[in-house]
């Protein structure tokens, strides 16, 4: 019981409107890699964890965990879909570190996959809605950057965060995403690009948005007996696990600019894993739009509540500042294909932690953090990683 939890082996897609590529074709793709990456023998995989969001939205297919365990060469095997939004990725992550905690598997598969680019922008838009408060917000015709512009005005309403610092997030996610061979967008832009981008929804342009994305991430886990015995390098491993929920409508919410959901995960994953905000090296948050980035980096402690525009405008989050934020250009730069999303980030901190993430390359990190969160805040999960 209480077994130690290694991620063994890792494989990612690029990231992108990819039109030649089905849902099973890039899942199989990036789960034979994760597969290979590990070492490990098919027949040795104990069960399978799916990250999925919508693929009945999206692709119109359901019941995707038995699919992919056919498509993988894993049946019998048993296979398990998890949604929570756009959280889903890091759940499915979770509940297999959980398997394996509790000693009832020795080796997980983790998969996360979303294909959204088969559908208009408008049916996507309407589609993730669902992850929102049916009656009390989508039935209004509110999508997710009406939502998220909701807390970027009481965020700048409060605390004074400018437009200009909301536009630095963008900008520095870029930069990372540029060098990020498996990001959707790798140019860099400048913070005129974001403040004269077309307007989505007030304040919030453009460039404040991820994009619409098409992708799919693996991870192999494995307890420490296993890990030790398959893998060559040393493992890095799973130090602390958390999720909260808050309500899903923001109407109900006692604040508008903190997460409930994001500071109740941390709080959880910290105390599991015995560091505090100060002990992070790095971190891959979610930020599908750039006040979440904001948002995050305050409630999960790194700067107090109100100065994380500051702190992003001074530099801080950058490459080489006091924590490098989304190294690998977040959710604003690499993509976000919904399901995924949670596992990339892993994969993201796993190769800064390898000392493999290349012209991204964080200064020698020895701890990183992963942050995903559902909707606009209904669900949070944060993972801890220790080389
Ligand atoms: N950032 C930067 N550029 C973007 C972009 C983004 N988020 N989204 C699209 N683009 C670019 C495209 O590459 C394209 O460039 P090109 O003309 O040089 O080829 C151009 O903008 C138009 O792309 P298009 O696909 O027509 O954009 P769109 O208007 O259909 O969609 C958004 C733009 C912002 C509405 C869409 O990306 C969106 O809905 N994002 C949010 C997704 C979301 O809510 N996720 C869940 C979060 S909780």
């Amino acid at each position: 019981m209480n077994k130690e939890v290694a991620v063994i082996g890792v494989g990612i897609s690029k990231f992108g409107e990819l039109w030649d590529r089905s849902l099973r074709n890039l899942i199989v793709d990036v789960g034979t890699k994760a597969i290979n990456d590990a070492g490990v023998d098919r027949k040795d995989i104990d069960a399978l964890f799916i990250g999925n969001m919508s693929a009945g939205q999206f692709v119109k297919q359901e019941h995707i965990a038995s699919l992919i365990a056919d498509q993988l060469g894993l049946l019998p095997k048993p296979s398990m879909r998890l949604e929570s939004a756009c959280a889903s990725g890091s759940n499915a992550l979770r509940a297999a570190y959980m398997s394996i905690k509790s000693g009832m598997h020795d080796i997980a598969f983790v998969g996360g996959v979303e294909k959204m680019t088969d559908l208009l922008t408008s049916s996507t838009q309407s589609a993730l809605a669902t992850a929102a408060d049916q009656e009390w917000e989508a039935f209004y015709g509110v999508t997710f950057p009406g939502l998220y512009a909701l807390l970027a005005r009481r965020h700048m309403y409060e605390f004074g965060t400018t437009r200009e610092q909301l536009a630095q997030v963008a900008v520095k996610n870029h930069y990372n995403g540029a060098r990020n061979p498996t990001a959707q967008f790798q140019k860099e832009i400048s913070l005129e690009t974001v403040l004269n981008s077309p307007l989505v929804a007030d304040p919030l342009r453009l460039f404040d948005c991820s994009p619409i994305t098409d992708g799919a991430a693996a991870v192999i886990l494995a307890s420490k007996e296993k890990a030790e015995e398959i893998s060559e390098e040393e493992p890095v491993w799973i130090i602390g696990s958390g999720a909260g929920t808050d309500t899903l409508g923001l109407h109900d919410r006692e604040s508008l600019t903190t997460l409930n959901a994001t500071v109740e995960a941390a709080r959880q994953a910290y105390e599991q894993a015995h560091v505090e905000p100060k002990d992070i090296d790095l971190a891959e948050v979610h930020d599908c739009f750039t006040i979440a980035e904001i948002l995050a980096i305050e409630d999960l402690g790194f700067f107090k509540k109100g100065k994380g525009g500051e702190a992003t405008e001074r530099g801080e989050t950058a490459l080489d500042g006091k924590i490098p934020i989304n190294t690998s250009g977040g959710l604003k730069s690499k993509g976000h294909p919904v399901g995924a999303t949670g596992v990339a980030q892993i994969i993201e901190i796993v190769e800064q932690l390898r000392g493999n993430a290349g012209e991204r390359q964080v200064k020698n990190p020895k701890i990183g953090l992963t942050h995903n969160v559902g909707g606009s805040g209904g669900s949070a999960v944060v993972h801890i990683l220790r080389k």
